[in-house]
């Protein structure tokens, strides 16, 4: 089926891929393309409509990133801030540098248009541009104004063409969702079809066509993308799926169980589980720096693949779970999804596998959607991310299995509190870990030295940059008490306060 596709021309915006995310949020599919591919991406694609995003240069610079307008012609078409002022540059209109750049929050003090600005009823937006629009192009007006931006929206409703100077992309502008929604009610013919239940029907089809009656492997980790790319998959083809799943012991309390339970429960694939703790606590016996240890948990997963893999060697596909902002990142929106595999995931080199991508298309909240309209339990979809070498970089020093469980306890305490207590939503990684100090305790008349627990739980957008959750110091008490009382060998817990920068998500 063919979906009403919306384009977003990128030249080099911040906020472009969040254009991407909103318009479809609203139902309607977009594709985000860098500006010096925008004519081959048109021609190629023929979107019903067209944004042009913002970006950090001037349109009055030699070499400036631009766009053919021809290309657009008959489309709609809306120019957000660096968008805008091109639409302005070359249709017409003269934009110059600003007396002073506007950054932040701002009002609209005049809306003069039904069409889009119209729509929006709480005035503030977000801005940040250094130039500005001095005039617009012939059988355009001027819809809104700001008190120091004469020209914050123009329009020439009769052929739908918009510009807005500010983001409505952003949270900052409140109903900048709902200026978006107008554009799009201005597209003749659009269809709002972006939905999970419709992807997950075309891409089991396009799976099928791609696959044909060959094998696939696909690794799974108990991660969302990789739990949704597996039943995605195996919708599409049964039992020709080989689904792998090593277990290091180094996952949370029961998470390992869950994972298998899952699988076998919910989507009956051909599931191999190799059972590999031992292999895994054996070769982490008395490393203690982190690098090393990380590189010994990845070399252990290539040979957890190699001893097992009579098991899958008739595969002829490795499944990743490659997602849309990854593929916008490598520049390559439309390259070909098949290329040959280089020990991706930890498997061995000697495994030239085809590769089939079932979630390249998609945004983390998509995948998310996509996850549970196939059915996945809610704490598979809302998984936190979890890092690779697992609990291997939160148990500082050496890796024991005794340490592992006094983690796996406190952590198991701390994340069932935080959701009990209403505290999960908008957190977005919570775990504890060990420190590998000692200090001196009292418990009943006994003295202790025993080893500390550190509690982090970090808001983030992206990972980049943190701040530690405001928790309740109630809550952190309490949560404090459960552990020293209930773990043994742990009796101190501290909670982390330090953001990212300075220190970084994970301990190690
Ligand atoms: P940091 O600690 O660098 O972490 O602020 C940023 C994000 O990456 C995750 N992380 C990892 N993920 N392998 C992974 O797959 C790793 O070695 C690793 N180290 C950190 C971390 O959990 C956070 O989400």
């Amino acid at each position: 089926m063919q979906h009403s596709l919306v384009s977003v021309i990128d030249f080099g915006g911040q906020y472009s891929q969040l254009i991407v995310r909103r318009i479809r949020e609203l139902g309607v599919y977009s594709e985000m393309v860098p500006w010096m591919h925008a004519a081959d991406h048109i021609r190629e694609k023929n979107p019903i409509a067209i944004i042009l995003s913002g970006g950090p240069r001037s349109v009055r610079e030699e070499n400036a990133p631009d766009f053919d307008f021809a290309l657009a012609e008959g489309k709609p078409l809306l120019g957000i801030c660096y968008g805008m002022q091109l639409m302005a540059h070359r249709l017409g209109g003269r934009v110059e540098r600003a007396s002073d750049r506007e950054y932040g929050r701002q009002s609209l003090s005049t809306r003069e248009s039904d069409a889009l600005v119209g729509v929006m009823h709480d005035p503030q937006i977000w801005m940040s541009h250094g130039d500005r629009i001095e005039d617009i192009p012939a059988d355009y007006a001027v819809t809104a104004q700001t008190a120091t931006c004469p020209v914050a929206a123009m329009e020439n409703a009769g052929a739908k063409r918009f510009g807005v100077q500010f983001h409505p992309e952003v949270s900052h502008t409140p109903d900048g969702k709902a200026l978006l929604d107008a554009f799009l009610n201005q597209i003749d013919g659009l269809s709002r079809d972006w939905t999970a239940g419709q992807f997950i029907e075309e891409t089991v089809e396009s799976i099928r066509a791609q696959v044909g009656t060959e094998r696939v492997l696909c690794a799974v980790s108990g991660g969302v993308d990789s739990s949704v790319a597996a039943a995605l998959l195996t919708k599409a083809l049964g039992d020709q799926v080989t689904c792998v799943f090593v277990d290091h012991g180094l996952l949370r309390k029961d998470e390992a169980e869950e994972v298998v339970h899952m699988f076998t429960e919910t989507f009956h694939p051909h599931l191999v589980v190799i059972r590999a703790a031992d292999q895994f606590f054996g070769k982490l016996e008395g490393v203690t720096d982190p690098e090393t240890k990380r590189k010994i948990v990845g070399a252990e997963f290539v040979r957890c693949f190699e001893a097992h893999s009579d098991e899958f060697s008739d595969c002829q596909w490795l499944a990743q779970g490659t997602l849309y902002p990854d593929v916008i990142e490598s520049g390559s929106s439309t390259a070909s999804t098949i290329k040959t595999h280089h020990n991706v995931g930890g498997l061995p080199d000697w495994m030239k596998l085809k590769v089939i991508e079932p979630l390249r298309w998609l945004f983390k909240d998509e995948v998310r959607a996509v996850g549970r309209a196939l059915g996945l339990p809610e704490h598979v979809v809302d998984r936190e991310p979890f890092p690779g070498p697992g609990l291997a970089v939160r148990v500082l020093g050496e890796v024991t299995r005794e340490r592992v469980r006094m983690t796996q306890e406190a952590d198991a305490i701390f994340r069932h509190e935080l959701r009990v207590q209403g505290h999960k939503p908008g957190i977005w990684q919570s775990y504890a870990a060990l420190l590998d100090v000692r200090s001196v305790g009292v418990m009943g008349d006994e003295r202790t030295y025993e080893q500390p627990i550190v509690l982090r739980a970090v808001t983030s957008e992206d990972a980049m940059t943190a701040e530690a959750a405001a928790l309740p110091f109630e809550f952190l008490q309490h949560v404090a008490l459960r552990i020293v009382n209930e773990v043994d060998g742990v009796n101190r817990v501290v909670y982390d306060l330090t953001g990212k920068p300075p220190g970084t998500i994970e301990w190690e």
